[in-house]
């Protein structure tokens, strides 16, 4: 099927902004080598809408305007239904294969992030040999080497206490830290130092905006991998650095674990892929769980009821001494009030907030009673999907996190799109779980 024809199989292109494309496909049509001309015919207009920062919420706008089924750029349809995400990311059967925008994420001279491999069977064996490392009794193997920074940033908040305080900026050196005291086995010097001393957030921010922004552009190879604006040069130095400072040789971290894993031929992972796994520890686990430590504190301390609700729990189970001063996760995991605030908060505030985009098999598809053809992408969103009020109820939009205990469903589970779907769910979610049963009890008694 031609690009020419796959226009009229797929829905008219969202009316998005309709009268610009009308007047752009105009100008196109006047002036055919125009730079305009170029516009209506690549995604630029998505890229101009990540750009700004603020998808997420365009994503759910379109949705609500033209239904389950929109048209995002030429060659790509967002869905927002059960039956969507069950085609596209459901474990029946082969997985299909992750879409063109995680090329940008390719590095050359090493096996690519797992999370970018597009390769199925590829993808499978880079996952399997790092697997265990993430594996919740792994994961709790090594809870307690986080217990000093929780202690840390506590007492530093609370030397603080009546001062204004950004959480923005210390959940970001929470997550960080941890990330370096469970990979490397040493913090970064975030909460110690208050401040970005070394320039590793900002340069993380630099390269993940840049690289998931251009995964949008044509010539995405060509840019270097998002390194047109040298966010993984700095990123890159701070890695290797800790790769080779690294401490204690029986410490059990993850590093320890990717030194000692195996390709799925039986032989040692190579120094290089050693060093690719390190960074997607830090690109990866750092930024997300840092947004969702810092959703689930804007959500209670806005929401009075919730706050109240669940301090009480947790004054209840610290005087009981069901939890610890410095709890661990299995102690926040019992708490079910607690439990519940965490999911509703990332769900109405899912940390990834692009589309999660597949490939449409050979031979085509018809969701939502549309086919779809071959090679035409498709992806569900968790901003749009968790708000949709079939699946969440009416009251979808609203922070209630009564929901997962009354009203639950097995629907709602099956759209929870926070750690993504099927074979290519995150692989970091215990552990990302595990700081934040951790931190949060201590947080929110400040
Ligand atoms: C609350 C924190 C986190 C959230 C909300 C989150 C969210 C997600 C989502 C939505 C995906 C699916 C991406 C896709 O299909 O394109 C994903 C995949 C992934 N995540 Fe996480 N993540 C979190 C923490 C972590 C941590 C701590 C790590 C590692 C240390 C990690 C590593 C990965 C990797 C490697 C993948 C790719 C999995 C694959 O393709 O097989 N994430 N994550």
């Amino acid at each position: 099927m031609t690009a020419h024809n796959l226009s009229f199989a797929l829905p008219p292109m969202a009316q998005i902004g309709e009268q610009y494309l009308v007047i752009l496909a105009a100008v196109a049509l006047l002036f055919p080598c125009s730079i305009l001309s170029y516009i209506v015919v690549t995604p630029y207009w998505r890229l101009s809408r990540v750009l700004t920062g603020d998808w997420h919420i365009d994503i759910v706008k379109l949705h609500e305007k033209y239904g389950n089924l929109v048209r995002i750029s030429p060659n790509e349809v967002a869905l927002n239904t059960p039956s969507a995400v069950q085609t596209i990311y459901g474990h029946t059967g082969q997985p299909w294969v992750k879409g063109e925008w995680y090329q940008a994420w390719w590095q050359p001279a090493m096996n690519h992030p797992f999370f970018a491999e597009t390769n199925p069977a590829i993808h499978r064996d880079l996952r399997r040999r790092v697997s265990k490392a993430y594996s919740m009794s792994y994961i709790l193997q090594m809870e307690h080497f986080i217990d000093p920074l929780v202690d840390d940033i506590r007492s530093k908040l609370t030397a603080l206490s009546g001062q204004s305080v950004d959480m923005s900026q210390w959940t970001q050196y929470f997550a960080f830290d941890a990330v370096g005291e469970l990979a490397f086995g040493k913090a970064f010097g975030f909460i110690e130092n208050q401040c970005d001393f070394n320039g590793l957030l900002e340069s993380v921010y630099v390269y993940m905006t840049s690289t998931a922004s251009f995964g949008f552009m044509p010539s995405k190879l060509i840019l270097e991998n998002g390194n047109l604006f040298g966010g993984l040069i700095p990123f890159e130095k701070i890695v290797r650095e800790k790769l080779t400072l690294s401490g204690e040789p029986d410490r059990s971290d993850l590093l320890r674990h990717f030194q000692s894993a195996k390709n799925a031929d039986g032989t040692p992972m190579s120094p290089q892929d050693v060093f690719g796994e390190s960074m997607n520890v830090v690109g990866a686990g750092a930024d997300t769980t840092a947004i969702s430590v810092r959703a689930i504190l804007r959500y209670v301390c806005s929401n009075p009821r919730v706050l109240q609700k669940l301090q009480a729990e947790i004054n209840n189970a610290s005087a009981t001494g069901a939890l610890s001063d410095l709890p661990n996760f299995a102690e926040g995991n019992a708490l079910p009030y607690f439990q519940a605030v965490i999911k509703e908060a990332l769900r109405v505030f899912p940390a990834v907030g692009y589309q999660l985009p597949r490939v449409v098999p050979s031979g085509g598809t018809e969701i939502e009673g549309k086919f779809l053809p071959a090679n035409a992408t498709v992806s569900v969103n968790g901003w749009a999907l968790h708000r949709n009020k079939s699946i969440f109820g009416e009251d979808a939009d609203e922070f209630r996190p009564e929901r997962w205990l009354e009203g639950y469903t097995k629907l709602m589970e099956s759209c929870y799109a926070s750690f993504g779907f099927g074979s290519r769910t995150c692989i970091g979610k215990n552990m990302a779980l595990m700081e934040i049963n951790k931190v949060e009890p201590p947080s929110l008694l400040l």
